[in-house]
């Protein structure tokens, strides 16, 4: 039976005897960790020859010497291909009382080192070591899904301590709906939050993996359906960081276009919480790309505007070298295309309207402003959609 422990090796002499890639490896772990590597072979391989050139290590020259190779070592590695010299070195250790390890011999060796992975958590590293006796391949593929899994945000690390000053609140924006659309920091920010208030259009499949002691509250909204007002959503997420909690209030696309977010993150600081805004991929121009329409277009398109189609569209640049992308504008689709083309649009614009998109059940529709609302109603074309007028629409490969 061993007993794992950790070493603070910071400033203390380690001595490794042999010049090989096992050597190379553990010395470098040594470095990594502020030790004062002494290494004593005769020849040395290249990643030893690296870390010799940069002046990490100090390098003696020669074979094994005996004992007083070990004086005032806290640590010995021995790795030499030479079972001799490997137990000679050991011996010298365990009669100096320095700890050991024969990175040659897993029956023999006083220490032995397991495998470990780094993992960033939202609370700090993690770092785990996994020891299999006599098989350090089996040790390593542990270690690997441990980590995986840990980094996947799978275990509860929220911490069941008694809750101290106020909680905080995320506002993440979670893209188009799909997991893959998620950034590295919202995955982070889900891990560590004690309630999760989460939006109709946001991604879901990410929440049936998170640990069930973590509170979703759904607030989603289908269109004509509040099922909770905007204020009364503001009301709970203070209410739940006043608490004490983390919350992350995962949105659509990205919380600041047509989101809502910065009411949602004015209410929070109105009450001295403090509020992270994450980024999301916008559906404005995630969802086009998803039907390969890029929203501008050297020599199609300089430039583009985001508009709802809540309310009356605005006066817009009416060339169709200018690209429009319309979001929650379905129920008024047939009004909005006659307003642009009364604004001076030409009727034969192009236009797609994507619906679900990044969604398995994508769909794409395309028309003209003059045919468009009668496809959309022939299709059945629902929420939720973007729509895009202008010529970059061509580019789609549906319209070919
Ligand atoms: C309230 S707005 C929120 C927009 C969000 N903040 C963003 O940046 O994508 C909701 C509208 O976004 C569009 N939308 C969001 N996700 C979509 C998706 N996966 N497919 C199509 N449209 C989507 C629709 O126009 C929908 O009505």
């Amino acid at each position: 039976m061993s007993l794992p422990l950790l070493f603070d090796l910071t400033g203390r002499r380690v001595v490794a005897v042999g010049g090989g890639p096992v050597a190379a490896r553990r010395v470098a772990s040594f470095v990594d960790e502020g030790a004062l590597v002494e290494v004593i072979a005769p020849w040395i391989c290249e990643d030893l020859h690296d870390l010799y050139a940069a002046g990490l290590i100090t390098w003696l020259d020669r074979d094994w010497a005996g004992p007083r190779d070990l004086h005032g070592a806290w640590l010995v590695h021995t790795a030499t291909g030479e079972p001799t010299v490997d137990t000679a070195v050991r011996e010298a250790a365990q009669a100096a009382r320095i700890w050991s390890i024969d990175a040659t011999c897993a029956d023999r060796t006083d220490v032995s080192v397991p495998a470990r992975r780094a993992v960033a958590t939202p609370d700090g590293t993690v770092t785990l070591a996994v020891s299999a006796t006599g098989d350090p391949r089996l040790a390593v593929a542990v270690a690997e899904a441990f980590a995986a899994t840990v980094g996947r945000g799978e275990v509860d690390l929220r911490r069941h301590r008694a809750r101290t000053g106020p909680g905080w609140v995320a506002l993440v924006g979670g893209g188009p709906g799909a997991d893959a659309l998620l950034t590295a920091r919202a995955l982070e920010l889900l891990r560590a939050a004690d309630v999760i208030v989460v939006d109709r259009l946001a991604p879901r499949s990410i929440l049936d993996r998170l640990p069930s002691t973590v509170r979703v509250v759904d607030v989603g909204k289908a269109p004509g359906h509040h099922s909770l007002s905007q204020g009364e959503i503001n009301d709970l997420l203070v209410a739940e960081a006043l608490a004490g909690r983390g919350v992350v209030r995962l949105k659509g696309g990205d919380p600041y276009v047509l989101g809502r977010g910065g009411e949602e993150r004015i209410a929070c600081q109105a009450h001295g919480i403090p509020v992270e805004v994450v980024p999301g991929v916008t559906s404005a121009i995630a969802v086009p790309a998803a039907a390969g329409i890029p929203v501008t277009h050297r020599g199609l398109a300089r430039a583009f505007t985001v508009v709802t189609g809540h309310d009356d569209l605005p006066a817009l640049p009416p060339g169709s070298d200018h690209t429009l992308v319309l979001l929650m504008a379905v129920s008024t689709l047939r009004q909005s295309m006659a307003t642009l083309v009364a604004h001076g649009r030409e009727p034969h614009c192009p236009v797609a309207i994507i619906e679900r998109g990044w969604l398995p059940d994508q769909r794409v529709t395309l028309g003209t402003l003059a045919d468009i609302a009668d496809l959309a109603v022939a299709r059945g074309v629902e929420n939720p959609a973007v729509i895009v007028v202008g010529d970059v629409v061509t580019l789609s490969p549906h319209a070919s």
